[in-house]
Parts: C-alpha cells; structure tokens; sequence
C-alpha cells in the first residue's frame, strides 16, 4: 500500500500514522521526523532546516524532495509506504509524481485529515513527545497514565520546539497558502479521501481502514 498523509499541523498525522505503519506494515516516512532527529545530531541538514521550522516556514523543496527522493528508492519501500508531512507543496508532489512513473509506481491513496484552525492550535501547543519512543500524547486529550512521563517506557515527555501558539499559527497560515492546493491536486488524480479528523483517535482510525477498504 502506497499512501499519503495530508492535513494541517496538528490534524493528527503522526498519531494516526504510527497505527497506519502497523496495521499495513510499511515504512513510515516522516519529513518533520528526519529534519529533528538530523537537527539532534548536528548534521549540516539539521542546521539548514532549523532555521525554518523555528519560524514556522517549509523547508525549501530542493532539500526536502532529494531526501524523499533517496528513502523511496530503498529497498523496504518497493511494496508500500507511508509518507507523513511530504508532499506539502505542488512542486513536492510534481516531484513525487517524477520518482514513482520512473520507479514504476503508483500511488494507492491520499488520506487528508481534515480538523477545524481552532482545534489545530490546541493540539499542538498541548502535544507532548516520548525523548525515547517518540510516542505522542496531548495533556488533555490524550494524557499518559504516568504524570509528565511516557507509560510505555517511563521517559520525561519533551514540548517541540515550534509548538508555541505564534509558531502553530504561522504554520497554520503556511498549510493554507502552500499545501492545501495539494486537495485539489489529489482530487484530480482521484485517490484522496477526506476523514473528519475531530472524532476520537480510535474513530479517525476506523474511517482511514475503511477508506483504505478494509475494517480496523
Ligand atoms: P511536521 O513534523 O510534519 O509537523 P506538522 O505537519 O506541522 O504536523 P504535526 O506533527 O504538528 O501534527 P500531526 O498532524 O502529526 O499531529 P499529531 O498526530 O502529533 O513538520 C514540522 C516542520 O518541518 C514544518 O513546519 C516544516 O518546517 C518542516 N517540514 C516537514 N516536512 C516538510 C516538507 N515536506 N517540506 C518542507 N518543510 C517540511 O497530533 C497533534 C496533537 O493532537 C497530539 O498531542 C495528539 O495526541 C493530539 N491528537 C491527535 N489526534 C487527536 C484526536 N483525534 N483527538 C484529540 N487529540 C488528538
Ligand atoms: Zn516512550
């Protein structure tokens, strides 16, 4: 299964994803989570990257589509993958389009999370992040069972760096200019499928399955 994750920041793209990766057994491929493990490490990338993600802004595409470009070529994405945060811009998905006719592959499926401006804003801001796992909770709708640490594996829980209400806003504001148009891209392909992604966790979940044609 070859899919797309669309949606604002905050939609709920990592939460559902990590369900995705499991049920489907394909690789996840997170543009945000390469940029912040490369940010950790130091690397050149994570340098270059940091200067937009803290002001809110896209990553330019030349960097991102090559890093994108590299990963789908592996090996363990030839059956299925899972792409969460990328494409974000009409030159992306163009260049997204370019790899796959020439690999000899198709996209099964764009799933777009759709969520209200108001709610994206109190998801991220109250989002908190395993230092460990990587696993994500919400301080109100979706709390750990152990006060401030993950319960799978008892690390402290770490804020993100833009998830400050100026940073989400701005985000919000780039989703709208430059990645929403991708709604209508996909609509013309015709593999987009719209869930309403202010129900549960478990239900956003469930009209994915269903979407991606079979039950939870
Ligand atoms: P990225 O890491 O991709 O972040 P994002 O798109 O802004 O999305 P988020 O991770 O904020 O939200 P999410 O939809 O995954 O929500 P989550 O599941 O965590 O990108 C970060 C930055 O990297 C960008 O700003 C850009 O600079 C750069 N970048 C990345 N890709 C790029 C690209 N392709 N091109 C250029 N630049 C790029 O959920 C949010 C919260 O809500 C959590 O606390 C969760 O527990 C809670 N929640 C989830 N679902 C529900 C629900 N149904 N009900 C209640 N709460 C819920
Ligand atoms: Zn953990």
């Amino acid at each position: 299964m070859k899919l797309i994750l669309l949606g604002p920041p905050g939609a709920g793209k990592g939460t559902q994803a990590s369900e995705i990766v499991k049920k489907y057994n394909v690789p996840h491929i997170s543009t945000g989570d390469i940029f912040r493990k490369n940010i950790k490490e130091g690397t050149q990338l994570g340098l270059k990257a940091k200067e937009y993600m803290d002001k809110g802004l896209l990553v330019p595409d030349e960097l991102v589509v090559e890093i994108v470009k590299d990963r789908l070529l592996e090996d363990d994405c030839k059956s299925g993958f899972l792409l969460d945060g990328f494409p974000r811009t009409v030159v992306q998905a163009q260049a997204l389009d370019k790899v796959l006719t020439e690999s000899n592959m198709n996209l099964d499926k764009v799933i777009n999370i759709q969520v209200d401006k108001t709610v994206l804003v109190d998801r991220a801001v109250g989002r908190r992040i395993c230092k460990k796992c990587g696993a994500t909770f919400h301080i109100k709708y979706n709390p750990s069972n152990v006060d401030g640490k993950c319960d799978v594996c008892q690390e402290n829980l770490y804020q993100r760096a833009d998830d400050n209400e100026e940073t989400v806003s701005k985000r919000i504001q780039v989703y709208l200019d430059q990645t929403e148009p991708l709604i209508g891209y996909y609509t013309k392909q015709g593999i987009i499928s719209t869930i309403d992604g202010q129900q549960s966790i478990d239900k956003v979940f469930e009209d994915i399955a269903l979407a991606l044609g079979s039950e939870k």
